[in-house]
């Protein structure tokens, strides 16, 4: 499985295992990280489930869609390294990611 390190909004670093084929928002979710809401529940309609990735690993996720841009641009926290972490399918290839949870809008 790969693994995940996720930084919360204190700036608390836990490492956690994702399973291949769920989203790297399912992963944070299901791990007891409130603070991520994920209100659509992963439809790419929300913006809530923000998150900062490392640069190191921006050619091996999903390619950002024209709807996700959109709504991340809805955030006042957006720069460089923001992905709506529903888009992100895990995979072997994000083993050891670190993703940080966006501030709240
Ligand atoms: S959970 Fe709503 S956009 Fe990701």
């Amino acid at each position: 499985m790969p693994k995940l390190t996720v930084v919360n909004r204190a700036g608390e670093e836990k490492t956690i295992e994702a399973t291949t084929g769920t989203t790297v928002m399912e992963a944070i979710r299901d791990n007891g990280f409130d603070e991520l809401l994920a209100l659509c529940g992963g439809c790419c309609s929300c913006a809530t489930c923000h998150v900062f990735v490392d640069p190191a690993f921006a050619d091996k996720l999903a390619p950002l869609s024209e709807d996700e841009n959109d709504l991340l641009d809805s955030s006042e926290y957006r720069n460089e390294a923001s992905r709506l972490s529903c888009q992100l399918p895990i995979t072997d290839a994000l083993d050891g990611l670190k993703v940080t949870i966006a501030p709240e809008d």
